[in-house]
């Protein structure tokens, strides 16, 4: 039985990882760390906190006093962070935020590590940290040895994080792991990013903004495959190794935009073409052969199936991104927990 401290657990990536855990590990306490910004919502987490083996606290990474209490109670054997800033837009707008709980949060947690032991610190890295590719050159893809070179203050503060990351294994011999995804998308994913936002404005007869042409190429993973990547690199994985995850699963922007519009019965006039990205990543290719080699790993779920089960996911739970596009989710807490 293990303790697995999981950060940022309300989010996207880490609420699936939290209900992957609780399904395949019913063993082990799972404890979850998150401060619930905009992009956190607890009422993604209403079954798990019917488990007894589930904890919540709300509190921000960078709380150097509030995660050491948490580690003193909880003693966890493995830490995942997911806990992050993790819109490209917001931090062209604000990078500053970024700075803080991407890098900042990383080094607390880590010193937490430090402080009170555990068997290995995990830290939820994309495949943003090596800047982007050609369109002309399908034959050039990410491997773990190609050179960061961030484009944005999002990449940029994810690159950072991951090279403390490094530094805190070379020099205090922190047992770490570091994992770098390619696009995920599935179930409870924030209506600000690609997919989701263009199912839900499909879903209101609303306009599909689409960046600059929609030719940027993005390798899509289903977000249960990339949970149970990490699962396997944060128990099996080599110390000190960094493991690159994706689904060989190219598209661009406009096919995935066509294809939401046809799977909903939506006519292509919704899609609208407006201003750039600023820095505008062209094209990330992850190879993931380490993964496959080292610990097995392949993606189970094709795009044609999973981006059918996210659309269906999106149409039978209306009532939780509706909330979120209302403000609503916001109240949720303090509904909960206000008076406790
Ligand atoms: P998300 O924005 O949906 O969720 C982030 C969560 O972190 C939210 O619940 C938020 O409340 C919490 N959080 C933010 N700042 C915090 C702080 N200071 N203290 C405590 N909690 C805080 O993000 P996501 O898409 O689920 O991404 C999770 C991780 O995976 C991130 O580290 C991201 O860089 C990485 N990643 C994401 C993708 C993707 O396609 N979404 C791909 C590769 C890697
Ligand atoms: P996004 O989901 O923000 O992920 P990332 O920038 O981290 O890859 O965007 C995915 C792609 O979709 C990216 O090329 C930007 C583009 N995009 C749009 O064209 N319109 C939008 O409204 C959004 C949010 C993204």
């Amino acid at each position: 039985m293990k303790t697995v401290l999981v950060t940022g657990g309300a989010g996207f990536i880490g609420s699936n990882f939290i209900y992957y855990l609780l399904r395949t590990h019913p063993e082990d306490r799972v404890v979850c760390v998150d401060c619930l910004t905009y992009a956190g919502n607890l009422s993604t987490l209403k079954d798990a906190m019917e488990n007894p083996h589930f904890v919540f606290y709300k509190t921000d990474i960078c709380d150097r006093d509030g995660i050491d209490r948490i580690f003193t109670v909880e003693k966890p054997d493995i830490v995942v962070n997911f806990a992050a800033e993790s819109h490209v837009d917001r931090s062209i707008e604000s990078p500053e935020v970024f700075l803080r709980t991407n890098i900042l949060g990383t080094q607390v947690l880590m010193d937490a590590c430090r402080k009170h032991g555990i068997e290995r610190y995990h830290q939820v890295s994309t495949d943003e940290v090596y800047g982007d590719l050609p369109l002309d050159r399908p034959d050039l893809m990410f491997t773990e040895e190609t050179p960061i070179h961030t484009s944005s203050p999002y990449s940029a503060s994810k690159a950072s994080a991951d090279l403390l990351v490094q530094a805190y294994a070379r020099t205090y011999g922190l047992p770490v792991s570091i994992s770098r995804c390619s696009n995920n998308y599935g179930p409870y994913h924030f209506p600000e990013k690609l997919i989701p936002l263009m199912i839900a404005n499909a879903l209101n007869d609303k306009p599909l903004p689409v960046y600059g042409e929609g030719k940027n190429v993005r390798d899509w993973l289903y977000v249960e495959d990339h949970c149970r990547a990490i699962d396997l690199i944060m128990r099996e994985g080599r110390p000190g190794e960094v493991y690159n995850v994706g689904g060989h699963n190219e598209m661009q922007n406009i096919e995935i935009v066509k294809l939401i519009c046809d799977y909903l019965h939506k006519p292509y006039d919704l899609i609208t073409y407006v201003k750039d990205r600023k820095g505008h990543d062209m094209r990330y290719a992850i190879d993931p052969t380490k993964i496959h080699r080292e610990l097995g790993w392949l993606p189970e779920t094709p795009f044609r199936v999973g981006i059918v089960k996210t659309i269906d996911w999106y149409l039978n739970h209306r009532e939780w991104w509706e909330t979120i596009i209302s403000g609503e989710y916001r109240n949720y807490y303090e509904r909960m927990y206000g008076n406790r």
